[in-house]
């Protein structure tokens, strides 16, 4: 086989850090994101998402789902709805402690959260943004309300869950009886969450509308420690697969004042962008703060008997809780270069150079011209064969410089192109995307070429 036999190097070079309105503009430009409701002005932190970006959400979420749950033995996954009971908000906490606390400037008028203000305006009172006064802080709740029931008066208040973990816990017992797991085991979920935010902000960072992994960890008391650090260290050697700037992820631990009421003691995996060091995912002590609320509330004994000790015990919980949406960000941003002209490309070109494993598209296929029918023939042929193993795009339109820029911008990894020479001898030229290089393969050699590139890595 004539190709290069090494998987796609990976930038590790580090390069300026990108402007968030540049993201945004390719988001939209390119189909990835658009802000939601439009048409009638938008409803701020709420979006949806295009043809690549749902591409792209999917990728990310298989890809979780994959290596947390169908490559380990001892973890399941369910799917819980986003309406539950009402109780079941009371019991976690949220409906009491789920608020932000919030100050608004008399001068300016701005609102800050009073957990984001700088230690020294919160001591002096002072906006940090144009030093004017600021009001005694407020409280809100996160939760957003809803109803179930169609009659005046007998509709029950309930809410849209705040953090979608709660459906792991209110299904443990479940999943316990109904499966052969036993401590120590996990249980996974990808669910959207809601939350009233009060300053939702940074395209995808801070959404009222949004969706989260969790894993929830059991263990034995006794084993919490190593479980803990076990998760922290698996979970932040799993964003380091993911991204090109690995020197831009490290661990914060929360101070007291800013654990979460469930949490005892709290990591967060963090990535730096233009938006700072910011949160991408938490590692949790929760410990036996939900089973137990829960097993309160309900009056359901929601305790473990081992099997072999006969120990009858509430069990521990690690958990490990990030978003979809903040990885959809943070990888366009880590993955995101303008690179000037060069001998390569004489234009210079937007390169987004995600992981193959992302790609929303991943080959495109491409004839050199269009006004030759043998070589659009046999380019659709190709590209009908490859899209029953991956997303592949068929494209002739403009010129060939133009297309391969295109798909550079969209962080498709490989271009094939069909030549005249394809015509003699069924090779096609197939161009890599970070460092521009070409090989010519035979046809029939495509898909196997292809897939191993693209399959997900078992050594990540
Ligand atoms: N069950 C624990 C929990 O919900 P969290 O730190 O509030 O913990 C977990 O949220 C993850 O969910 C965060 O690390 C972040 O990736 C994501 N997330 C939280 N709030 C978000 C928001 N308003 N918009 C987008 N993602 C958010």
């Amino acid at each position: 086989m004539t190709q290069t036999e090494d998987r796609i190097p990976l930038s590790t070079e580090d390069t300026p850090l990108v402007p968030i309105e540049k993201i945004v503009s390719l988001c939209k430009r390119r189909g990835f994101v658009y802000p939601n409701s439009e048409i009638y002005g938008g409803v701020s932190g709420i979006y949806d998402f295009g043809p690549l970006g749902v591409e792209l959400r999917n990728n990310i979420r298989r890809y979780w789902w994959w290596s947390m749950v169908q490559t380990n033995d001892n973890v399941v996954g369910i799917e819980g709805s986003i309406i539950t009971h009402p109780r079941v908000w009371e019991a976690s906490g949220h409906v009491d402690s789920f608020v932000d606390r919030l100050v608004d400037c008399k001068n300016c008028k701005r609102r800050f959260r009073v957990d984001h203000l700088p230690k020294e305006n919160l001591e002096q009172n002072k906006c940090p943004v144009c030093g004017g006064e600021l009001t005694e802080p407020r409280t809100f709740n996160l939760m957003m309300e809803t109803y179930i029931g169609v009659v005046e008066g007998e509709r029950m208040k309930t809410y849209l869950r705040g953090e979608a973990c709660q459906n792991i816990y209110l299904d443990y017992d479940n999943v316990l009886k109904s499966s052969r797991m036993q401590v120590p085991f996990g249980i996974c979920q990808i669910g959207k969450a809601f939350r009233n935010e009060v300053t939702p902000g940074n395209f995808l960072f801070r959404q009222r509308e949004f969706e989260q992994w969790d894993l929830q960890f059991l263990v034995h008391p006794s084993e919490m420690q190593k479980w803990f650090e076990y998760w922290k260290a698996r979970r932040f050697e799993w964003y380091k697969g993911i991204i090109n700037h690995t020197d831009r992820l490290h661990f914060r631990e929360h101070g007291p004042d800013e654990l979460a009421h469930y949490a005892k003691q709290a990591f967060d995996i963090e990535y730096r962008s233009i938006l700072g060091w910011q949160e991408w995912e938490g590692i949790h002590w929760r410990q036996d703060w939900d089973l137990s609320r829960h097993s309160q509330f309900s009056g359901q004994d929601l305790s473990y008997t081992d099997p072999e000790t006969k120990e009858r015990y509430i069990p521990w919980i690690v958990e490990t809780s990030g978003g979809v949406d903040r990885t959809f960000l943070f990888l366009l941003l880590d993955a995101y270069e303008e690179e000037p002209p060069s001998d390569k490309d004489k234009e210079g070109r937007t390169v987004l150079r995600l992981h193959p494993w992302f790609a929303p598209v991943k080959v495109a296929v491409l004839p050199l011209q269009k006004n030759k029918p043998e070589l659009v023939t046999t380019a659709k042929d190709i590209h009908k064969r490859l899209q029953r193993l991956m997303v592949s795009q068929y494209d002739d339109v403009a010129n060939i410089g133009r297309r391969y820029r295109r798909q550079d911008e969209i962080g498709t990894p490989f271009c094939v192109t069909v030549d005249f020479q394809t015509l003699e001898d069924q090779t096609v030229t197939v161009r890599e995307r970070d460092g521009m290089t070409q090989i010519r393969l035979h046809i029939d050699e495509l898909p196997a070429y292809l897939l191993e590139r693209v399959r997900w890595d078992y050594n990540a």
